[in-house]
């Protein structure tokens, strides 16, 4: 991991205005924000850890712990809420076998809620990794989880 933060880092030497796009970076490129990570972002761009952390736990944007290789966002904003969401949220936590806003053991699945990803005419939504599935039904589920493993 040191190789890939350092890759990263490199460019940012001294740049405390950047803080924002070098965190995106790092987690695109790690797939969360570890603590040696926050580590060398401050010691890099020469700001406290402590202002790091402050401006990183601000946006729901960034993560702090390992996630999944595969994401699914459940959307519980209201458009989706009116038309079934927490059914739909029930099912993936029964299929996948995690609560919700938990990663499995194996870092195969994350599973968690969003507020709104501005499809509502498309509600009930879901999004997993990329794809984005509206009008969705639970029994999607088990196809689209069978997909994944390929
Ligand atoms: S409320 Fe779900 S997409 Fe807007």
């Amino acid at each position: 991991m040191e190789e890939r933060l350092s890759k990263v880092l490199a460019p940012y030497k001294g740049k405390h205005n950047a803080l924002i796009p070098i965190l995106q970076e790092v987690q695109a490129e790690l797939g969360y924000l570890s603590d040696e990570a926050m580590m060398e972002i401050a010691k890099t761009i020469g700001l406290p850890e402590s202002q790091v952390y402050g401006v990183a736990t601000f946006y729901a944007q960034f993560y702090f712990s390992r996630r999944g290789k595969n994401q699914t966002k459940v959307c519980t904003g209201t458009a989706c809420h009116v038309k079934g969401a927490a059914r739909i949220l029930d099912a993936f936590e029964r299929e996948i076998g995690i609560p919700c806003g938990t990663t499995s053991e194996d870092y195969e699945h994350s599973l968690e809620t969003v507020a709104c990803v501005g499809s509502c005419a498309l509600a009930p939504v879901v999004v997993v990794n990329e794809e984005v599935y509206g009008q969705f039904k639970s029994s999607k589920i088990s196809k689209i989880l069978e997909n994944l493993k390929e």
